[in-house]
């Protein structure tokens, strides 16, 4: 099977790295905007294999295998991709135009299936006015080790395309759980609000930082408290998020708090810009209210 990528960024190359990672999966198209996106996209992924073989859990023939899957570039090499995943930026018409193209222009094979990683946007309008359907593949960070993939049905999504992406993500060795369309769909309308709540705890003064991810982290036994979960999934994606959530269903309990929308303007994103609720200079993770 060959899979186009679309979208270099964390959730892209994760992905990218997933797939390559099977054994049914011969090539992976890793695209971008710019050349020089996708190659950084590649690049995250060798980082990972490096330290996968490093760890003893791959043989580095292992890694070089997997890596030799990957052809980077711009969406124009996904000619014979037999499924596309789009992880571009979450803005409903990049994404609208992007599937437009690879249909009517690059992909030559009539039977590639067309799946979005999208957080939360409406699949059906993904889909509406495409001479083929879309369909939702959402993956979790980090996309190699979440077990997880919410399968998405728009409303025009024929059962046939949810039912080869279940297989698929099965070939994967995920476990793929089917969700009708809804803004966030199950994980995202429960888990994004959850981090949202944190942050307005914050804001309130109830405790410090380190305080509420410790209180998330032992009192519920969460992987990461809510703040560092934030930082980690990227402000910038949660606000998306929560803006979905407030828009689609006109629920004011899904408000944003202020200080995220403060942070994002500013730039402070969390891991990827280097500062969030956490300062992570120098390889480093220091609560910025200390
Ligand atoms: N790529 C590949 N492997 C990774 C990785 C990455 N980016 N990050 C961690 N790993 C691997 C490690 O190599 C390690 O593998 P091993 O057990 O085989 O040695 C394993 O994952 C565990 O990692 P660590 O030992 O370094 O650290 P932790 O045990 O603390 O686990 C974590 C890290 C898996 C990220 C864990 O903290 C976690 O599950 N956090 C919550 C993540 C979460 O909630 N994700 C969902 C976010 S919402 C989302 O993505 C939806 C989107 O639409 C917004």
């Amino acid at each position: 099977m060959k899979v186009g990528v679309i979208g270099a960024g964390t959730m892209g190359s994760g992905i990218a790295q997933a797939f390559a990672q099977c054994e049914k999966v011969d090539t992976v198209y890793l695209c971008d905007i710019k050349q020089e996106f996708a190659d950084g996209g590649k690049a995250k992924v060798q980082k990972s294999m490096d330290k996968l073989v490093s760890k003893g859990k791959k043989t580095q023939e292992e890694a070089d295998e997997v890596m030799a899957k990957f052809k980077t570039g711009l969406n124009d090499i996904c000619v014979d991709a037999d499924l596309i995943v789009e992880a571009a930026l979450e803005v409903m018409d990049i994404k609208k135009e992007c599937f437009k193209n690879l249909m009517e222009n690059i992909v030559k094979n009539p039977d590639c299936i067309y799946a979005s990683n999208t957080s939360s946007l409406s699949i059906t309008e993904i889909g509406a006015g495409l001479p083929k359907p879309v369909v939702g593949m959402h993956f979790f960070n980090p996309a190699p080790v979440m077990k997880l993939i919410e399968v998405i049905a728009g409303a025009n999504t024929p059962d046939s395309v949810v039912e080869k992406v279940i297989e698929i993500s099965n070939d994967l060795g995920k476990t793929p759980v089917k969700v009708n369309e809804a803004p966030g769909f199950v994980v995202n309308r429960i888990l994004i609000p959850l981090i949202n709540e944190g942050i307005f705890v914050y804001s309130e003064g109830i405790s410090d930082i380190e305080g509420i991810d410790s209180a998330m982290k032992l009192g519920a036994n969460h992987p990461m408290g809510p703040l560092e979960l934030g930082d980690y999934v990227g402000l910038d994606i949660v606000l998306a998020i929560m803006d979905v959530l407030y828009k689609e269903t006109g629920d004011s309990k899904y408000r944003a708090c202020p200080l995220l929308r403060k942070m994002v303007r500013a730039k402070k994103l969390g891991v990827k810009t280097g500062i969030g609720f956490y300062n992570y200079a120098d390889g480093g993770k220091v609560p910025t209210d200390k």
